[in-house]
Order: C-alpha cells, then sequence, then structure tokens
C-alpha cells in the first residue's frame, strides 16, 4: 500500500462572529488513498465547506495537521503552495459565478495554461485548450463560447477541464451538481467518477445525497455539528447506518440518486 494521497489529523476551523467565534470545524481526522473517493455528508451547516477550504488553504484559523502527499500543507511556502494549489483543485455549486463572463472558453483554459507556464505559444494553449473540452465530454467547438453560451451542465465541465488543466490530481467537489438541473446531474457526477476511473483522480465530493454517495464514494463521513459521528466503506455506512443521524439523512429522500440507481450500478454507467 502506497502513502495516503491526504491526511487530515484533528482539523478546526474557528470563525469570528460577531463579537463571539463560531466552531464549525471540531477536531477532524481522516486519510484518503490515492485514487479514491470519500464522500462527505451531513446537514447544512455541518461544516463540510469549513473542511473542504481549510484543506484546499483557503481559510484563516485553522488548527490541526493536512498532509498532502506528505507535504505539510499549512506550512508550505512558494513555489511549493503554487504546486499545491495546481494539484489540488476545488469545483464549485455555481458553475457560472466561477467563469469569467467576458472570455470565451477556450480563451479561458488557454490563459490558465499560459499563467502557469504549462504552453509555450498561443498556438499551443488553444490546442490544449480544444484537448481538455474534449476529455470533459465537450466538442472542440465549445472553445468558440462564451460562459452564458452553454448550459449549466455544460458549464461545469469547463470548470473541471479548468481544474484538470494545470495538472490536478485532487478535486474537492462542494455540492458540484446542485445547481443543476436533475437530468444533467447524473451526467456530471458520471463525468467526475470516470475522471477517477480513467485518469487516477483522488476526489471528495460534498452532498447532502447519500443514494448519490453509494455511487460515487468509495469511503464515507457523515459530519454533524462540526464533528464525524460515522465513518467507513460507503457501502456499509449505506446499508448499515449506525448513528441515527445517518438514518435520519438516508431517509432524507434523494432525488439524483435514484436517478442512477435506474441506470444500473455497473461500470457501464460511467462511459
Ligand atoms: N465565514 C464565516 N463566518 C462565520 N461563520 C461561518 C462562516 N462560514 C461558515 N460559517 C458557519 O460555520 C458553520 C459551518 O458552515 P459550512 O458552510 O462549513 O457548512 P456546510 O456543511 O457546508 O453547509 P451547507 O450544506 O449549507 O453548504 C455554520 O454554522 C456556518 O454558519
Ligand atoms: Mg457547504
Amino acid at each position: 500500500m502506497s502513502a495516503p494521497l491526504l491526511q487530515v489529523e484533528d482539523l478546526r476551523v474557528t470563525y469570528r462572529a460577531g463579537r463571539g467565534t463560531v466552531a464549525a470545524v471540531k477536531g477532524v481526522s481522516f486519510e484518503l488513498a490515492r485514487g479514491r473517493c470519500l464522500g462527505v455528508v451531513g446537514e447544512s451547516g455541518s461544516g463540510k465547506s469549513s473542511l473542504a477550504r481549510a484543506i484546499l488553504r483557503l481559510e484563516d484559523g485553522v488548527a490541526g495537521r493536512v498532509r498532502f502527499d506528505g507535504q505539510d500543507v499549512r506550512a508550505l511556502k512558494r513555489p511549493d503552495l503554487l504546486a499545491f494549489r495546481r494539484r489540488a483543485q476545488m469545483v464549485f455549486q455555481d458553475p457560472i459565478g466561477s467563469l469569467n463572463p467576458r472570455l470565451k472558453v477556450g480563451s479561458a483554459l488557454a490563459e490558465v495554461l499560459r499563467v502557469h507556464r504549462l504552453a509555450k505559444t498561443r498556438g499551443a494553449a488553444a490546442a490544449q485548450a480544444a484537448s481538455w473540452l474534449e476529455t470533459v465530454g465537450l466538442d472542440a467547438d465549445y472553445a468558440g463560447r462564451f460562459p452564458h453560451e452553454l448550459s449549466g451542465g455544460q458549464r461545469q465541465r469547463v470548470n473541471l477541464a479548468r481544474a484538470l488543466c494545470v495538472g490536478a490530481e485532487f478535486l474537492i467537489a462542494d455540492e458540484p451538481v446542485s445547481a443543476l438541473d436533475v437530468s444533467v446531474q447524473a451526467q456530471i457526477l458520471n463525468l467526475l467518477k470516470s475522471l477517477q476511473e480513467r485518469r487516477g483522480i483522488t476526489w471528495m465530493l460534498i452532498g447532502h445525497d447519500l443514494a448519490v454517495m453509494r455511487h460515487m464514494a468509495d469511503e464515507v463521513i457523515v459530519m454533524k455539528a462540526g464533528a464525524v459521528v460515522e465513518r467507513g466503506a460507503a457501502a456499509d455506512v449505506l446499508a448499515r447506518p449506525v448513528h441515527a443521524y445517518t438514518k435520519e439523512l438516508l431517509a432524507a429522500a434523494p432525488n439524483v440518486g435514484r436517478a442512477l440507481d435506474r441506470r444500473g450500478s455497473g461500470p457501464a454507467v460511467w462511459d
């Protein structure tokens, strides 16, 4: 067994709010092996996004340890910090808010490639951008479109292309489909799963829907009020939840999970 890609130990996030403080994450620990998907579930306000931002060093007021590929993330300084920012990326809920409305998507990707010096010439950047669009299931012609000329699902594909093109090996997808039409949600989730399988991407999927987790996640952690109340292999936790809170979450009717269920759970689903 190789060392885990991500090791989180006693991670805490505390916000200042008004005259007091809010303990949003209260000592979370877990490890995530390369090429695996960790599902993070829990009710609204349980600290899922705070945990994600703390791992990616997007948050102040953090205590505890985060190791990524053996490196202490909270101690990283340039240029190692910049390398970490390329390797570990976040995919957000709102696909349009994350794209520059004035840039055609091909130019947006090409610009990212140029900034990170991953393409020597404009022509090379454009060619790589087109190829990344194809990786996420978009025809290269989409390079010529503005974000508002795409559907929500297509925009989320562009966001994934942007994360991948700089060399992301680790993605945290924070409710990546909740802003999308139900019919499109399964497509984007299947794309994420196929990136895990085809490209060895390691990822965390944050969401409310445990039925989705059964299809996507290898392991899950269940968060409540900033703490992990249940953890384990996704199949076990979802088939035999121990904690009453997990049972409650399971009882809350899922939508996309059912759509995925209808399509079966064999490998063909992820193509
Ligand atoms: N910037 C902030 N300042 C103060 N409190 C915050 C801040 N961000 C989050 N919180 C608080 O921290 C707690 C956890 O919030 P967080 O956004 O991590 O929850 P979540 O599990 O992602 O919820 P949701 O499912 O609604 O996205 C909540 O009580 C929230 O009000
Ligand atoms: Mg959140």
